[in-house]
């Protein structure tokens, strides 16, 4: 039997965080507080409970990479092999897997977002080429899985100004190496940045997608209101359960 390919993980922290105004200007929003632990402690525990350990973790800067360090260090502490990246411009999600080339090499490959936080009731089996979703009230802030009778994904898009459906596409997807050369396949789109969503397009058409909705709760910490909520329901969910929340 053909051993299973090894998993990698990265975690996208770059990003200027405008929407976080202030809170930003020197800091990165992914090391900002989320109750007891930085931001990007969550999508870091994540990954581990995936199953994950070697991580790059792409920042926005070299200051920025060297708090991220300062943080972190090489995630030994957390029994996590980490290594760093500079994004040097926002320029979209899918750069991530470009920047992430030589770190992946042959490996399946999980990108989670840095400012993503699950809370949720059951362990995720990592299985290739799956993204996630979340029902929201406010799709047309996210990306947004329209699926068929069947739960096939029928089409995906950034931010819909028209409703097509209330699935969020979280930020947590699976993918093979083969993502590196959709990745470098596809065009900027009219904001300029390297959509995920035309890579996920691409992987459906040329391969499959499975979709998952996600079990638990989900937050993208990318405003302040965001921000504050999660913290709000981490504290709760700790305070009333034993629910284990920090990446140790
Ligand atoms: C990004 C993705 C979007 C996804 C969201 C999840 O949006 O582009 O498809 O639904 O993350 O957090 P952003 O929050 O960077 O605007």
């Amino acid at each position: 039997m053909k051993a299973e390919k090894e998993m990698c993980g990265i975690v996208l922290a770059g990003g200027k965080g405008t929407r976080l105004g202030e809170l930003t200007n020197v800091i990165s929003k992914q090391l900002l507080p989320v109750y007891k632990q930085p931001m990007v402690y969550y999508p870091l525990k994540t990954l581990k409970d995936m199953g994950i350990t070697r991580i790059l973790i792409i920042v926005s800067s070299v200051l920025q990479e060297q708090l991220f360090y300062s943080q972190l260090g090489d995630g030994s502490k957390f029994g996590l092999q980490l290594s760093y990246k500079i994004q040097e411009k926002a320029n979209g999600l899918a750069e991530a897997f470009i920047l992430g080339e030589e770190f992946i090499g042959e490996s399946d490959v999980t990108l989670i977002l840095g400012d993503n936080v699950f809370l949720l009731n059951s362990k995720i089996t990592p299985v290739k080429n799956t993204i996630f979703t979340y029902k929201v009230k406010n799709p047309s802030a996210y990306g947004v899985a329209k699926l068929d009778i069947y739960g096939e994904l029928e089409d995906i898009v950034e931010k819909p100004e028209e409703f097509i459906s209330d699935n969020a596409v979280v930020g947590l997807y699976i993918f093979t190496s083969s993502v590196i050369d959709v990745a470098k396949r596809i065009k900027p789109s009219k904001r300029g940045e390297l959509e995920i969503v035309d890579v996920i397009k691409i992987i459906n058409n040329e391969q499959y997608i499975n979709v998952e909705e996600i079990s638990g709760v989900w937050f993208d910490c990318g405003t302040p209101d965001d921000l504050l909520e999660c913290a709000e329901y981490v504290r709760a969910l700790t305070k009333r359960t034993n629910r284990d929340t920090l990446l140790r």
